[in-house]
């Protein structure tokens, strides 16, 4: 991903490499913010000869783990100790909208397996309400999306729009080979996520709403 924001983003990063403790199993998120912090934790992994294991949710976090040294895991192997992951949103009680880079549903998967998990955000993302800034990004099994659009649309969604790619024709595929839509609502209540994830068809949400966290937040002008 791009990286904006860069100081607080480096800021946060920093405060994840100093948690990090021999032998840990680290749930890695993915994001700009989460790609920063691995060149700092192989930075600490070569200095202190750390042995530490990473369970990556998309292939860009696999593919920078490896080229950094960082050894990788998989959720079949180990349950991990602790994850930490990026957000595009941050509601005052902790609620967040991810999935920009597309890898929510591995994103939620690691962050419901692990017992202890920390959002690492600069404070551009912090939002008064879900949705002010970011669609609801929703992964949808490919031939069920005209059944899921009218399904949204009857949760009140007002505009849906399928995400395309950019390198390729047609839409992005996720590493699950579904498709993503991003979907915009006037207002997000607490149920929202599972009434969406109760549409079949639906693999997952982007909207994380009370689940058990730590934020940490960082300044940009700091
Ligand atoms: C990936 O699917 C997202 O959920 C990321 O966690 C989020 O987009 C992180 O944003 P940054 O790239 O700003 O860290």
């Amino acid at each position: 991903g791009t990286i904006s924001n860069r100081a607080g983003k480096q800021r946060v990063a920093d405060q994840i490499v100093s948690k990090i403790k021999e032998g840990d199993v680290i749930g890695v998120g993915s994001g700009s913010t989460v790609y920063l912090t691995l060149f700092a934790i192989a930075e600490r992994i070569k200095a202190e000869g750390l042995n530490i294991l990473a369970i990556p949710t998309s292939i860009e976090i696999s593919m920078a783990c490896s080229k950094l040294g960082i050894p990788l895991t998989s959720l079949y192997e180990h349950k991990p100790n602790w994850c930490f992951d990026g957000a595009d949103e941050v509601d005052p009680d902790k609620s967040l909208i991810k999935g920009r880079g597309g890898a929510l549903f591995k994103e939620k998967l690691l962050i419901s397996s692990s017992p202890l998990n920390y959002i690492i955000v600069d404070d551009s993302k912090l939002v008064d309400k879900l949705g002010s800034k970011f669609p609801v990004p929703v992964e949808v099994f490919p031939q069920a999306v005209l059944h899921v659009e009218e399904a949204l649309k009857a949760l009140g969604a007002k505009d849906i729009v399928l995400r395309l790619a950019g390198g390729k024709d047609g839409p992005v595929i996720t590493e699950n080979n579904n498709l993503l839509l991003d979907v915009h609502f006037d207002s997000i209540d607490k149920d929202m996520e599972h009434k969406i994830k109760a549409i079949t068809g639906v693999i997952e949400s982007g909207l994380f709403i009370n689940y058990s966290i730590e934020v940490l937040v960082a300044a940009n002008d700091a």
